[in-house]
């Protein structure tokens, strides 16, 4: 226990909360840093919806030691043009060894149990919803794929890991979305799981954020 305050205490996560608190931080800044008190170096984890590639370059930080710890990221996404803007921003922002850590597949989210090889644990799995900024807004997530794919993370993810998701319930669709996320998260059994939800209450559209802790 002593040893996981300790953790908690130097990971800044602190500070980010209250920042949330005052209104001087976004959602994605606050799910980054639960991660960074979640993921181990060496370990596996998940980019369920890469995007512009933000949250993949987070987790390659997590996860990269050195050449004998250097953990996987699989980052997903159905569209090319995110895979691309991943891979752009990957090849300006990591050296030769910590790109080869990253699988980027084009697929949709709900076959990520068929990107993980099997047995591998995953630390944690990470979902931004919604449309890729600056791309197509009607390329967006949706409930029934959305829901397959949490029923996959549920599986992968190794004792001790987080499902973390950043929903967005300004666009059309995205609050039937988000309520799909929800009854998700509200269904786990409290002896197996913790699950939270984070919300500006007088910002009725900001991001909304779900943690799903496996104990
Ligand atoms: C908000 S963006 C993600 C932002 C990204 N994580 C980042 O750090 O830049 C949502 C992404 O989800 C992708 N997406 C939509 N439906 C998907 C699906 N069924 N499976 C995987 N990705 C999907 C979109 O193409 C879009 O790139």
């Amino acid at each position: 226990i002593a040893l996981s305050i300790l953790r908690w205490v130097g990971s800044g996560l602190e500070d980010v909360m209250i920042d949330y608190i005052l209104g001087k931080t976004k959602a994605t800044e606050v799910a980054h840093l639960a991660w960074k008190y979640i993921v181990q170096k060496g370990d596996t984890v998940v980019d369920a919806t890469c995007g512009n590639g933000h949250d993949t370059l987070a987790l390659v930080k997590l996860v990269t030691a050195d050449k004998t710890q250097r953990g996987r990221v699989y980052s997903l996404d159905v569209q090319k043009f995110a895979l691309e803007k991943t891979l752009a921003l990957l090849d300006e922002s990591l050296d030769k060894d910590e790109k080869e850590i990253v699988k980027l597949v084009e697929t949709c989210h709900s076959r990520m149990h068929e990107v993980v090889p099997k047995g591998e644990p995953v630390r944690v799995v990470a979902f931004n919803l919604g449309y890729l900024p600056g791309g197509d807004k009607a390329l967006i997530t949706g409930p029934k794929t959305t829901l397959m794919a949490l029923e996959s993370a549920k599986d992968l993810l190794t004792h001790g890991g987080l499902i973390s998701v950043v929903g967005y319930v300004g666009h059309p669709g995205g609050r039937e979305e988000f309520e799909t996320v929800r009854e998700f998260g509200s269904r786990l059994p409290v002896d197996e799981w913790s699950c939270c939800e984070l919300r500006m209450l007088n910002r009725p559209l900001a991001p909304v954020l779900v943690f799903m802790f496996k104990k």
